[in-house]
């Protein structure tokens, strides 16, 4: 059976591991100059109704690492959604590449392609989910903490990211606190699949209790790409969630990228050494060459 990576939830605890173990292998033979090409001949199909800079440069520099190819299909390259449907891009698609990776807005969107896709549909975001940045922040604290046994504090909008996020921690045991205003928390079926993980996060609309007990300090934009109209609203809604480096003391802070300096976080701040964004963007491409080469197996 095809396996889809819509959230990260699509992997057993078991299979997050050999992935990450993958990746980690991967990333040392990388390093080590002596890379490896267990995609040769493999071609990945990479979708986009949003822009993306990590996302598209770590899968396209990635396929090229592993010995295969990857091409990029933005908005305008492709019908899918205006001028055919979804399901017979899937499975078109399908018959030329070996993967399929998709930025889409709307989540039913990527769970419908991944539904007729006869190869692997990886979900490169969408509104509601990320899951391959989570693969990269957990490979991050990995490195970073020799395990899991850490406590986060989430501090922002409960959106894509921190959704994923909430889903990787609950399967990895990582001790999570999400701190949103009030009406931003995340979604309802997102805290049940934690649960259900054994082990959904605490929720609180104050940052600084959520920071006072972490280890590590995680926050993403406020106003995610397709949110423009209700930029205002937030930045109001979002008033003292701001990291700032008296807040976040010497803590390690996390971003997934891009982030938007002076609304969820202080320039000084993402530019201090207690930054470890630019490991966390690196490590997109290692944990995303463990996912495909786990794939492929
Ligand atoms: N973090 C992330 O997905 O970045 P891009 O939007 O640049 O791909
Ligand atoms: N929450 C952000 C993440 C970008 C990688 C967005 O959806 O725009």
């Amino acid at each position: 059976m095809t396996t889809n990576i819509v959230d990260v939830d699509d992997l057993t605890g078991d299979q997050l591991h050999e992935v990450l173990d993958l990746a980690a292998e991967l990333k040392a033979a990388q390093r080590a100059g002596d890379g490896r090409k267990p995609l040769t001949d493999r071609t990945l199909a990479m979708i986009f109704e949003k822009p993306s800079t990590r996302t598209r440069v770590s899968f396209e520099t990635g396929m090229t690492q592993l010995g295969g190819h990857a091409i990029f299909l933005g908005p305008d390259d492709i019908h899918l959604g205006h001028g055919e449907p979804i399901k017979d891009t899937a499975r078109a698609v399908s018959r030329y590449a070996d993967f399929i990776m998709a930025r889409v807005f709307d989540h039913d969107d990527i769970v419908e392609l991944a539904e007729y896709a006869t190869v692997p549909v990886i979900n490169g975001l969408t509104d509601d989910a990320h899951p391959c940045q989570t693969l990269a922040d957990l490979l991050t604290i990995r490195e970073r903490f020799g395990g899991f046994d850490t406590d986060v504090a989430w501090v922002g909008d409960g959106n894509n990211v921190c959704q994923s996020f909430v889903i990787g921690a609950a399967m990895t045991d990582i001790d999570l606190t999400v701190a949103t205003p009030e009406g931003y928390g995340i979604a309802g079926d997102v805290r049940d699949r934690a649960a259900e993980l054994g082990n959904a996060p605490e929720e609180t609309t104050d940052p600084d209790a959520a920071i006072e007990g972490a280890d590590i300090v995680y926050t993403d934009v406020w106003v995610s790409m397709g949110q423009e109209d209700r930029r205002e609203q937030k930045l109001q809604d979002f008033d003292g969630f701001q990291l700032t480096t008296d807040r976040v003391g010497d803590r390690p802070v996390m971003h997934c990228l891009p982030a938007h300096r002076g609304e969820e976080i202080t320039d000084d701040l993402l530019e201090s050494d207690n930054a470890i964004v630019w490991d966390q963007a690196e490590n997109r491409l290692h944990a995303q060459n463990g996912l495909l080469a786990w794939l492929a197996e």
